[in-house]
């Protein structure tokens, strides 16, 4: 039996209360978070207006966890850097925001990053097929990106385990996450299909007790 992979938590902080970014952070990191999803909007390829790396450099003396910067950003190049010094570990972003995916993801490890690509519902896949050794991390939307709070679209599922076998068949460690609609409810499902980083927004940062919340999570991928 292959061994069961590892699984991480990755709040989002677009559902947490900006007014104390800080302390918001600190307390879901004590309540078990693995990494902070940190979403990047710019009322340009999404409609809507989020945060930048500023916000980024605000809250990373918080935190010792990875944040996992997710660019919904068109275009791409420019703001890598100042995500990179702002003190961002990962960065992903959606090929058809780039111009040149492999120059966006090479531009990304030069930072000392680790890179990745995002799908959208309707992207393709085929995006991945000349790109893979460049990969650090595959993010699956389970909802059109821009706000949080949306309800979990679940052919993405279908989605996760293509996704799953082509990162098993290229022998690589490649992080397989999925962003959107995930609560306690269908996190299990979406493990079974073969993620093993789960963005959560409203479903931690909505409720008044973290921890609970990422207990019951992790409770429900144990029986995956
Ligand atoms: C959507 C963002 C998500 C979002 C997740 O564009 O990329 O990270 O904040 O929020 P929930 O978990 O509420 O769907
Ligand atoms: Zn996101």
């Amino acid at each position: 039996m292959p061994n069961k992979p590892t699984y991480r938590i990755a709040p989002s902080i677009l559902s947490a209360d900006f007014s104390r970014l800080g302390e918001e952070v600190r307390n879901v990191v004590s309540a078990g978070a693995d990494m902070i999803h940190f979403d990047v909007m710019d009322n340009h390829y999404v409609p809507n207006l989020t945060i930048g790396p500023l916000v980024c450099e605000a809250i990373r003396p918080h935190v010792q966890v990875p944040i996992d910067v997710h660019l919904m950003v068109k275009p791409v190049d420019r703001i890598i850097p100042d995500f990179a010094k702002a003190g961002a570990n990962i960065i992903t972003f959606h090929p058809e925001a780039s111009e040149h995916i492999d120059r966006s993801l090479q531009l990304i490890r030069d930072h000392g990053c680790k890179a990745g690509l995002v799908f959208n519902p309707a992207t393709p896949l085929d995006y991945l097929e000349h790109v893979m050794d460049k990969l650090d991390i595959i993010l699956i939307m389970s909802v059109n990106p821009g706000f949080g709070g949306q309800s979990f679209i679940h052919e993405a599922l279908r989605k996760i385990a293509i996704v799953r076998r082509l990162i098993d068949d290229s022998g690589r460690n490649i992080m397989l996450e999925v962003d959107g609609g995930i609560k306690i409810e269908n996190i299990a499902q979406a493990a079974a299909a073969g993620a093993d980083t789960f963005v959560a927004g409203s479903a931690i940062f909505g409720k008044p007790d973290y921890k609970l919340v990422i207990d019951a999570m992790r409770g429900e991928l144990a029986k995956v």
